[in-house]
């Protein structure tokens, strides 16, 4: 369940804004963590766009979330410079260990996995950032640990 009220608020502060949708998207799924799909019909109500209109946004961000995300998000930098310093057998050993794909949850719920472009750690990557905390040089082993702990 979700603060349908949180959402009317949002919707009543920004519908009459030109391009009002992404802001609404934002401000949900900063109040409620993520878009839930019940209310894409009310957004698409209340700024009079189709609900695909709706739904065809949220799927092209990547960035929204159509469910509560894990107790901890793990965010895995694929950018540039990431990418020369391996990232990317980082990110199947991540897919593997969690057992569930990028912008996926896992089954236990305690992580979420997200892709990420540029941490500001290029010189010292693999870079990769769990909830509010920013990890450089993360080998496969290094990785394992910080899961583990967070596991608890
Ligand atoms: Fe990964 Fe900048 S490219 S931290």
């Amino acid at each position: 369940t979700f603060d349908m009220a949180a959402i009317e608020g949002i919707l009543a502060k920004r519908k009459s804004m030109p391009g009002a949708l992404l802001p609404i998207l934002h401000d949900i799924q900063n109040v409620i963590g993520y878009i839930p799909p019940s209310v894409v019909p009310v957004i698409a109500e209340s700024i009079n766009v189709s609900r695909a209109e709706v739904h065809g946004v949220i799927t092209y961000y990547h960035f929204f979330r159509q469910h509560p995300a894990g107790k901890h998000v793990v965010q895995i930098c694929r950018a540039e410079a990431c990418q020369a310093r391996g990232c990317e057998e980082l990110a199947s050993h991540a897919k593997e260990l969690l057992g569930c794909d990028f912008h996926g949850t896992t089954d236990d719920n305690n992580f979420s996995l997200e892709t990420v472009y540029c941490l500001g750690q290029c010189a010292s990557g693999p870079a990769i950032q769990i909830d509010d905390d920013l990890y450089a040089r993360v080998s496969k082993e290094k990785f394992n640990r910080l899961i583990q702990a967070k596991r608890g």
